[in-house]
């Protein structure tokens, strides 16, 4: 019978035939719902639009939508393995109807698929209803003519769906299949439904209510339709298995986890490599929609799936990491059907090598301590809490994959004494850091932290999402509440908001809600990974608990975004330009512009300048895909990746990575450690334009750059300031420069003409004995005059001193400002009886000057009271005289 992926798609293609719109899967991160922690059911995607809150452009809908159900409410990890339908990872293919069709039409298309396209006969299935529901016994009877042994009314919840707590429900109507009564088990509602045989294969949802918190419960706008049947559980029917591993997909895996490990699949080993190939699943799907193993949130419940399945591994006797090494079978099965799986095989596969490699470091020794507390138990002991706690925080076991250890052995953990170890822990964490000084302003932050958690940053992969607000600050202190007009701080249990960190400016943006407006102006980070909002209300009034939508601020995201990537560009172009001394200062990305400093020991030239800019601006043009990995920090390093000398980095590191690199080599041209945000291609930093370069401290220099619309902007004024300019000096744009050299030459040119000829004008152009009278028995040349630079007046001195042959000149030069400059000067054959620099003196102090200066033949001085030059004159020619 058909494959898996033969099935899925005769699912959608036979809704698309029926009038339905083909959607994809929504990720396994609900950005829509903040309670869920992993989208487990194929309406999550949908739940706004049930409710009316979201307008589609179709009102039917198909899916095969990736579900995880592992961690928060529901939690199938336990059971993985050991039983026949237990996934963490597994498809739900549903059909939706938003106020289009209702029950009748539902239960037509369900039943025309499965036994005429999948061809199974009605003597093997039965099916359930909500015990009031009246109407579908009824529509059961006729559309698939079931006799009425064959319709279970059933009284339970497990007939009337919620999504949660809050959200849409109805009554729903479950089919069964029937394995044979080879299998034990009876129909479902009878004392022996617990059995296998009775398989549930689809479940209808009648939608037809909302509820609200509170516990109130009201009509949807219109009644709607959610189905759900498990790919796996239909595929096992299909291909006449029992159990859902055996289906093909599950084969496929297996065979693949068989051939790596060298260890067949019977007997003890089967539950492993089962273990394996599910785990598989979840953790690639849950890599490719962002998720990175961590200690908190999701990233841990990857973590503790991922490191299930590597003790499992190691059981089987590999001795190396193993698990990457199944990823190219994985992509191969459903690579097809979900591109998100192709795009991020890269990174799954380093992801799961990494996390075996560091696992492995302690597996060995941790599992020695569990083995060797297990042995010494005695007959219905339970093991250690404080053990379990140990093999935790020291080996890196998760709980849950000590219990898995155990379950062979029959035990269990204490749980109470291991609460109590993990307990203490946390005390004696609050007791150090209250020792560290920082306590007495950042201690809400630290309550807030232990009370909250870490909060789940989502804003690598989405700039929208939904949170709850966990809390609120106003003041320094926690409040419940904040109205219009307040400003303060919001925690949330999730965020798409960058904290400020690696010299990245936080996010702002808009959280909304009905009737609620609120301005996120920053975002910081706390104690590592506690998010703080900045926040006004602008309307209506912040609670905490209050579901909220929350939306970065696209257009500053972005332009910060492409400033981001820039910084490693130019960082990688000045390394290349200038040397490879060239290490990062500090750094600033804002959405304006970005800094970057950096040590170099000079200036750095024009030339080198546009080099740096050239290069920089060649990767932008490549347009190559910009990658992120994980990767342990020294795995990092080796791989040539620049990280901060000194800066704390933690066990595993983001590395960015962007640019072709040389020609065949591997290596991209730029990789950096970062945990910032970047473009998805280096295209979309536009263009790069470094906009100053200055020196910030000895041997540190500073470059400042505009990339994207800042960039263009900026040219676009410079380029309004030389048009400008050459429309001033009436030449076009690419003439401007030689006109402006010219201009400032005849400008020059023009400058000494002008000061020659005043010259000339001031000694009376050429001069005359009427100017030159005696002064006892010496001839002596006196002159006031205006318009003479203080630089031409020596110049004047000597000409004078060429008229009168033999005697003393003396000029005072009054300028605009009523100041007056004097120079003396004494023809060489008198230097014996005057001294230029003792006349000078006299006309200075005549001018409330002091003093001057030069040598006997020529000296200068000024003065502040220009009227006064004639007394100044009156003065030297008395001097002259009494020689
Ligand atoms: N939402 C329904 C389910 O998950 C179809 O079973």
């Amino acid at each position: 019978m058909s494959g898996v992926n033969e099935i899925r798609s005769t699912f959608l293609d036979y809704f698309v035939r029926n009038g339905h719109e083909a959607v994809a899967s929504s990720p396994l991160v609900p950005r829509n719902d903040p309670t869920l922690m992993f989208t487990n059911a194929g309406m999550v995607q949908f739940k706004n639009v049930f409710t009316g809150i979201e307008k589609r452009p179709y009102s039917r809908a198909a899916t095969s939508q990736k579900c995880v159900r592992a961690g928060g409410k529901h939690n199938d990890l336990d059971n993985v393995g050991y039983t026949a339908r237990h996934h963490t990872f597994f498809e739900m293919l549903g059909n939706f109807s938003f106020g289009d069709y209702f029950k009748e039409r539902a239960i037509e298309l369900a039943w025309n698929l499965i036994t005429r396209d999948f061809g199974l006969p009605a003597s093997k299935l039965m099916v359930t209803v909500f015990s009031e529901d009246d109407d579908a016994y009824a529509l059961w009877k006729k559309i698939a003519g079931l006799s009425d042994d064959k319709i279970v009314r059933i009284a339970t919840s497990d007939n009337y769906w919620r999504m949660g707590d809050t959200g849409p429900s109805g009554p729903c109507s479950e089919i069964f299949y029937d394995h044979g009564d080879h299998i034990w088990g009876g129909p479902p509602g009878s004392p022996d439904a617990d059995g296998d045989r009775f398989i549930e294969i689809w479940n209808l949802v009648f939608m037809q209510f909302e509820d609200l918190p509170g516990g109130e419960r009201v009509d949807l706008p219109r009644p709607s339709i959610d189905t759900g049947m498990g790919l796996e559980r239909i595929a096992a029917v299909l291909q006449h298995k029992h159990n859902n591993y055996d289906i093909d997909l599950f084969q496929a895996l297996i065979r693949a986890s068989v051939e790596a490990i060298g260890v067949a699949a019977e007997g003890d080993t089967l539950a492993s490599h089962r273990v394996i190939a599910d785990h598989l699943r979840a953790s690639s799907f849950l890599v490719a929609d962002g998720v990175l193993p961590s200690n908190e949130g999701r990233g841990y419940v990857l973590r503790r799936i991922m490191r299930r399945a590597m003790r499992h591994i190691s059981l089987l006797g590999a001795k190396d990491p193993t698990m990457w090494r199944l990823v190219p079978a994985l992509v191969r099965e459903m690579g097809a059907a979900y591109p998100e799986l192709v795009r991020a095989e890269d990174l799954i596969s380093e992801t799961l090598r990494l996390e075996e490699t560091s696992f492995r470091r302690t597996l060995e020794r941790g599992l020695a301590l569990l083995d060797g507390e297990a042995k010494k138990l005695g007959d219905g002991q339970v093991f250690s809490g404080d053990v379990a706690f140990t093999l935790y925080d020291t080996y890196g076991f998760p709980l849950d994959l000590t219990q898995d250890a155990l379950r062979a052995r029959n035990t269990s953990v204490d749980l109470d004494s291991y609460d109590a170890a993990m307990r203490q822990q946390k005390a004696k964490a609050r007791a150090a850091w209250a020792g560290s000084g920082d306590a007495a302003t950042e201690a809400v932050w630290f309550g807030l932290k232990e009370q909250v958690g870490a909060s789940e940053f989502l804003g690598y992969e989405t700039e929208t999402a939904e949170g709850v607000a966990l809390a609120l600050v106003k003041d320094g202190r926690q409040v419940e509440a904040l109205n219009k007009g307040e400003s303060g701080f919001l925690i949330l249990n999730q965020t798409p908001f960058y904290g400020e960190s690696g010299g990245q400016q936080g996010d702002a943006g808009l959280v909304h809600a009905t009737g609620l407006k609120v301005q996120v102006t920053d975002t910081q980070k706390k104690l590592g990974d506690l998010f703080v909002h900045a926040i006004t209300v602008e309307e209506g009034t912040l609670k905490v608990g209050d579901a909220l939508e929350l939306a970065v601020d696209h257009k500053r995201r972005s332009a910060i975004r492409a400033n981001h990537s820039a910084t490693h560009l130019l960082h990688e172009a000045l390394r290349l330009t200038l040397g490879d001394h060239v290490a990062q200062k500090g750094s600033l990305v804002a959405p304006d512009r970005l800094r970057f400093d950096f040590s170099h020991p000079k200036l750095i030239t024009d030339e080198e300048l546009r080099e740096i800019e050239d290069l920089a601006n060649e990767i932008v043009l490549q347009n190559s895909e910009v990658t992120t990995r994980l990767m342990s920090v020294d795995d990092a390093i080796a791989s040539g990746a620049r990280a901060l000398f000194g800066e704390k980095y933690g066990d595993e590191v983001r590395v960015v990575a962007m640019g072709e690199g040389l020609p065949g080599s591997n290596k991209a041209w730029s990789v950096e450690l970062c945990g910032g945000t970047h473009v998805r291609r280096t295209g979309d930093i536009g263009l790069i334009r470094i906009v100053s370069n200055s020196a910030v401290a000895a041997g540190v220099r500073r470059i400042e750059a505009m990339t994207a619309e800042g960039a263009r902007k900026h040219l676009v004024n410079e380029s309004r300031l030389l048009q400008g300019l050459s429309d001033v000096l009436r030449t076009p744009v690419h003439e401007a420069g030689d006109r402006l050299t010219a201009l400032m030459e005849e400008h020059r040119k023009l400058e000494r003409d002008l000061a020659e000829a005043r010259k000339k004008l001031a000694m009376g152009g050429g001069g005359g004995e009427s100017e030159i009278r005696t002064a006892g028995k010496t001839r002596l040349l006196a002159k006031a005059v205006s318009g003479i630079e203080l630089k031409d007046l020596k110049a004047l001195a000597d000409e004078g001193k060429k008229q009168i042959g033999s005697g003393v000149v003396a000029i005072v030069a009054t300028s605009e400002d009523g100041r007056a400059g004097l120079v003396v000067g004494v023809t060489s054959d008198l230097t014996g009886s005057f001294n230029a620099v003792d006349l000078v003196r006299r006309g200075s102090e005549a001018l409330g000057g002091k003093g001057g200066g030069g040598r006997p033949d020529m000296a200068q001085a000024g003065g502040p009271d220009g009227a006064k030059a004639q007394a100044a004159l009156d003065a030297i020619a008395a001097a002259v005289a009494e020689a």
